[in-house]
């Protein structure tokens, strides 16, 4: 089985972040959410990947290839994202006579998709879909089922859904999924969407089986997913202490990287700090990742992703944040007094 994992798009959701990085390259846990998809679909045997790249391809190449991975990755230029159908149709020399699974590049599932390949595997259907009970169904595709549980319709983020189960960007094919791709038309939003290259395969009466996620899934489309993804994956760490401490109290699971010096500190897990960061007259509350090389001191932080080389100085208490990378914050302590702001398009800042 060939893997294509889907890392274009704009992430308009994420400004100013994505202005300057792409969405599946912001970091959850100190890693980048893209490399959870390519260990899962490393993790059921798959040997050769396909990386859809957009208007940050150069990025995504460099970040991806700074690891050795066990599978060979070929990366597929998609250019502007016209749709997850149209991902497949630019894929369709990578993918030849091949079954391969689909995973959006910003999707994370806690227990991966393991048991999903060998449902795939062994019921040997068309398609395999991965299907999870939501709370606001109309923001995903959405599967109406039937009192068999078999899918009967599915429908791109409906005003009025059928049904509470949300598609999860994870899907399994046989090649003729590349037909239907080949068959359908531009939607509303102009692109080429892959509910409707399933719906297709139903109409088609080729056969569409659905696979229920149990454990928790995130797509990380929005600030507040990156945070929720974030506690999520803290939830489970295994603390590992790298660093140097000094006159500090480290509690619970901590992860430290390597030259990262914390002085006069409380450091309170489930968080994780990166290499040759230092945390001075400082307190890191739980549910925080701090990239590496980051600098911060006489400030408390809780609930927050902060990313590489930010320097976060004297400024009181940050919660629930997200702090991209080099960002300097620092109070400032002379005349006239005021919050003084250098903020990119379509920052958000609450005071
Ligand atoms: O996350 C699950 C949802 O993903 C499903 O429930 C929906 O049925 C499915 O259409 C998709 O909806 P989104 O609106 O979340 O898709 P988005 O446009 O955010 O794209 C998903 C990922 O694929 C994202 O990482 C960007 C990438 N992408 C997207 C498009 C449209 C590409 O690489 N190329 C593209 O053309």
């Amino acid at each position: 089985m060939k893997a294509l994992i889907l890392s274009g798009g704009y992430g308009t959701r994420l400004r100013p972040l994505t202005y300057s990085q792409q969405k599946q390259l912001i970091p959850v846990a100190n890693k980048p959410v893209l490399f959870y998809a390519i260990e899962d679909v490393i993790e059921v045997g798959v040997k050769e990947i396909g990386i859809i790249t957009g208007p940050n391809r150069e990025q995504v190449i460099e970040t991806v290839s700074s690891v050795e991975w066990d599978a060979e990755i070929t990366f597929i230029h998609q250019g502007d994202p016209k749709g997850l159908a149209h991902a497949i149709l630019v894929a369709e020399e990578f993918l030849g006579d091949d079954e391969f699974v689909m995973y959006l590049g910003d999707n994370i599932l806690r227990d991966g998709v393991l048991e999903h390949a060998s449902k795939f595997r062994k019921l040997k259907p068309d398609s395999l879909i991965l299907l999870t009970e939501v709370d606001e169904p109309q923001r995903f595709g959405v599967a109406e089922l039937d009192e068999g549980g078999r899918v009967k319709r599915l429908v791109e983020k409906p005003k009025v859904p059928p049904s509470n189960y949300a598609l999860v960007g994870i899907y399994f094919f046989k090649p003729v999924i590349i037909e239907a791709c080949k068959n359908i038309k531009p939607s509303w939003r102009n692109e080429l969407e892959i509910t409707d290259a399933i719906q297709w395969l139903i109409d088609n009466e080729y056969r569409v089986e659905a696979s229920i996620v149990k454990g928790w899934w995130k797509d990380t489309g929005k600030p507040e997913d990156i945070l929720e993804a974030n506690r999520l994956i803290l939830e489970d760490i295994q603390p590992k202490n790298e660093g140097k401490a000094e006159n500090s109290r480290i509690v619970g699971r901590v992860v430290i990287g390597p030259r990262t010096v914390i002085k006069n500190s409380v450091i309170k897990g489930p968080c994780v700090i990166g290499e040759n960061c230092r945390i001075v007259n400082s307190y890191i509350g739980p549910y925080t990742s701090i990239g590496n090389n980051c600098e911060i001191e006489e400030t408390e932080i809780e609930d927050s992703v902060i990313m590489d080389g930010s320097k976060i100085i004297n400024a009181g208490r940050i919660v629930e944040s997200l702090i991209g990378r080099n960002v300097h914050v620092q109070e400032y302590n002379y005349m006239p007094k005021g919050h003084r702001l250098i903020l990119g398009d379509n920052s958000n800042i609450v005071l």
